[in-house]
């Protein structure tokens, strides 16, 4: 007697049909940034490529601070910014000019995978979502959404969802440590 197949229409077709697989080698997409994951339920492991646009969605080139002095000048917004802000004389200290880049848009990526069914569709869906989004906006990507997009995972699937969050987690990490 065969299984019931347990996954929803969107699993299936993204199984069969994965979005921004990495096909080939990694050495065939130019990327900007690397993440890996490990499922230590399963052993199965996930790969994440992103290419990262350092332009606004406005299409504005992001405010430059590298290396700059700007002395009295006041920071609009320090949550983009690496460290604390100098308050006592409004004035960025040396660790305090490495930005986030929380702005930057992921443009592209990719992804390779030894996990399941679930890993597979679920990363696909995660790719589809984070793709256009700036850094800022792809971190707040939720379990809870990737499964509304794939119509529904099995409970017992879930870890198999969150692999790829945290390769993408990871790629984020690995491409804002280069700034
Ligand atoms: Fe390993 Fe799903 S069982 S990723």
């Amino acid at each position: 007697m065969t299984a019931p197949w347990i996954y929803s229409d969107k699993v299936k077709e993204l199984f069969l049909h994965p979005k921004n697989y990495l096909h080939g080698s990694e050495q065939d997409f130019a990327f900007d940034a690397k993440g890996t994951a490990g499922n230590p339920v399963c052993g199965d492991e996930m790969i994440i490529y992103i290419k990262v646009s350092h332009r606004t969605k406005s299409g504005d080139p992001e405010r430059a601070v590298l290396g700059g002095s700007r002395r009295g000048t006041p920071i609009e917004d320090s949550s983009e910014m690496g460290e604390e802000t100098d308050r006592t004389q409004n004035t960025p200290t040396t660790s305090q000019i490495l930005p986030k880049k929380t702005n930057d848009i992921i443009t592209d990526i990719k992804w390779k995978t030894y996990g399941c069914a679930s890993a597979i569709a679920s990363t696909s869906a995660l790719s589809e979502l984070a793709k256009g989004k700036t850094i800022s906006e792809a971190q707040k990507i939720t379990p809870k959404q990737i499964e509304n997009y794939l119509g529904g995972l099995p409970k017992h699937k879930f870890h198999c969802s969150v692999l790829g969050m945290e390769a993408l987690t990871d790629a984020i990490k690995n491409y804002q440590d280069k700034l």
